[in-house]
Formats: structure tokens, sequence, C-alpha cells
């Protein structure tokens, strides 16, 4: 397979050991084991650490443990264990979906921008790409489901999804997604519904609307324990599908990865049983970053503006100064030591991706540094 550079992981990796104020990070602050048991209750805490420290590391159940399959599988209506592949993260999710769904010659239509992978994999299995942009409206970005309408067509195999948006902080709501789905239902087409950011609702914020896998049957929701829980160092994603699907994945994955962590595995079950006791930690993450980016925005109104994240943590930065976006986010890293994405990486021009999980007191300094760059500009 012969495939694009992922731009945006080149960039993050020439950076991200080199910087001290990382403010563009795609996840919500990492979390360790014992913050994890800290947040749970203690029953549950105590038998998390006991088999951690007792389980022989053998090899795992392949498609994920019963037990995790399940746990995940109460989280989505009319779905069961049968219908769940847990993988090594969302990106392989996505990865053996694309794989398992199309072939060279297949229509495609995938948001844009985009994680890039949403575009990049489908493109070297030779299928052909139609970009659905999101747009900027003038109060942020934001779907147009007129355009959809518009790209796809009798034969489209697959459309790509993802909300709330990565890197536009762009969600769909109920209505949109239904029509979405209508548009793919009269077409007998799939839908690949990218939800790495489900959970994360702002505190006092719009509410996110359900995986689309509840509400149509070759719809795949893709999750993962990188985003919302903080916890990308598992490794753990999954997809909720069917079982037909569910095992033509398992079948590439023998390939690949074979089976997910033991450890990763227990802890992720334990983290997703007891979510409701967790994700509240999130949320006065986002909410005291949230609040922080809005006064600077305001202060610095004549060198930036951005289009607030309806949800989740990710949201681009227009900037006025006169300069490439790889340059600015270049000399940001090297000069200021604070990391912002280029749009470059986007196809988005004139802007830097910000991310609003990461601890607080680095996100404010962050900011502050990156106001006195832009000044300097001037
Ligand atoms: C939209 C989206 N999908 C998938 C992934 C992959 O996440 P992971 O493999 O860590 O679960 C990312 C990571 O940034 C993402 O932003």
């Amino acid at each position: 397979m012969k495939i694009e550079r992922f731009e945006l992981e080149r960039w993050m990796t020439r950076w991200e050991l080199e910087v001290d104020y990382d403010i563009c990070e795609s996840g919500i602050l990492p979390m360790s084991l014992g913050e994890l048991c800290s947040l749970i209750d203690p029953a549950a805490a105590s038998e998390l650490e006991r088999q951690v420290m007792t389980m022989p590391q053998a090899y795992s159940e392949a498609r994920g443990t019963l037990a995790l399959r399940s746990a995940l599988a109460e989280s989505y209506t009319d779905v069961t264990p049968d219908d769940i592949l847990v993988t090594t993260g969302a990106i392989e999710a996505n990865f053996l979906i694309f794989n398992a769904l199309l072939n060279p010659g297949d229509h495609v239509v995938a948001v844009s921008p985009a994680y890039q992978q949403l575009h990049s994999v489908p493109r070297a299995i030779g299928t052909e790409v139609d970009l659905w942009d999101v747009v900027a409206d003038g109060g942020g970005f934001a779907y147009d489901v007129d355009r959809l309408e518009a790209l796809v067509r009798p034969d489209t195999r697959l459309i790509v999804i993802n909300t709330p948006h990565n890197p536009t902080g762009a969600i769909l709501d109920s209505a949109q997604l239904d029509r979405v789905l209508d548009l793919a239902r009269e077409r007998d087409t799939w839908v690949l519904s990218d939800e790495a950011y489900r959970w994360l609702e702002h505190p006092g914020g719009e509410k996110l609307v359900e995986p689309a896998r509840n509400r149509y049957e070759k719809a795949v929701s893709v999750g993962t324990m990188s985003k919302p829980f903080g916890m990308p160092g598992l490794r753990i994603g999954w997809f909720a599908a069917n079982q037909e699907l569910a095992n033509r994945a398992w079948s590439l994955r023998d390939y690949i990865s074979l089976s997910p962590s033991k450890i990763s595995d227990a802890v992720a079950k334990v983290a997703i049983e007891h979510r409701e006791a967790i994700l509240p930690r999130n949320g006065k993450i986002m909410r005291e970053n949230l609040d922080f980016a809005r006064t600077w925005f305001a202060v610095h109104a004549d060198l930036a503006s951005w289009s607030e994240p309806k949800a989740a943590l990710l949201a681009m930065m227009k900037y006025t100064a006169p300069v490439d976006s790889t340059i600015l986010a270049d000399r940001l890293a090297k000069e200021a030591r604070v990391m912002l994405a280029p749009g470059s990486a986007f196809g988005l021009e004139g802007y830097l991706r910000i991310g609003i999980g990461q601890r607080q007191d680095l996100f404010a300094e962050g900011l502050r540094r990156t106001g006195d760059f832009l000044e300097g500009l001037r």
C-alpha cells in the first residue's frame, strides 16, 4: 500500500519533546492509573489493582475480552458484544473498517478538513474520495448537509463523518445526523462515524447526539479511550457495527496487531463502567480553559480570533499575521516553546489548531506566550 505522509503526526513528532506548552493536543489531559483509581469507587479500584498485579501477561481475547465488549455494547442501543471489535486505538478501527468495506474504484465522501487518516487510507485503497467541506460561516465552522447531498451518488459506498469534529470543533446536531443517515439509507451506503470525541460535552454547553450506530444499521460508530478518558497510552479503541463486519475486520486484524494488551483491556473496562465518575474531571478542564481562552481572544482580537468548539477539545485559531501557518507554528515552537499545530496540515492556511484539553496552567501560559509572540510580529 502506498500512502501519503501523515502531515500532522510528522509535525507533532518533530516538536512534542522540545516544547514546554503543548496547547494543540487532540486529547484531554492524560490520566494515570492512580488518578483513575482515585475517581472511581474504592472497591472497584482495589479490584483493578489486584487484577493488574496478578494477571499473567498472556495474549488476550483477540476481539477484546467479553467483559470489555459487554461494557461497550451497553453504551449503545441494540448492539451486542459480538457487534463490537476492540482495536489498537480508533486509528486501527478506522483502518480496518476502510479495508473491510472498500475496493479500488469505490466512491467515498469524507468530511474535510479531517484527521488525515480519514482521507489518506481510502485514497491509498484506490477509491475516489470527494470531500464534504465543513464551512466557515462567520459564526464558526459548521456542517452543511445540503453540500453533502450534492456530493453523494447512487453508487456511493461510504460516507465518513466525524462529530465532534477534529480540527474545527463543529458538531452534527440530531436533525443533521438524521439527514446524513437518510441520505445513506436511500442509497444503501455505509457510514463511518468517527466518534473519537464522544462524551466530551462542555458543562452547560451543547448536548451531543447519540452514536450513529443507534440510528442506522449500516452506520459504524468508532470510539476510543484516548480522547474522553485521557488514556491514549492504553491504545484501546473499538467500533460498533454488526457481527459480520466485526468478523471481517477481525480477520484483517489477525495480520496486524492480533489482540489488545490484557492490562489495557482490563483498565478500559473499568473506565467505561465508571465513566460517570470520570467525565466531570474533563468538564472542569474544558470549562476553565474555555474561560481563559475566551478572555484571551477578546483581549487579542486584533491578532487572532477563533470559532469556539461547540463540544470537545479542538478549534481553529485564525491569526492576522501575514505568514504561512507552518512557518508560524515552527517559530512558535522554537522561539516561544509553544505548540499550536499548523493549519496547513489540514489544508486550512492562516489558521493554527488549538486544543483545550490540557493542564490549565500550561494552557494559560501557552496562550500568554502566543500573545506576546504575535504581538512581536507586528
Ligand atoms: C478524529 C480522530 N479519529 C481517530 C483518532 C485516533 O485516535 P486513537 O488511535 O488514539 O484512538 C484521532 C486522534 O487524534 C482523531 O482525532
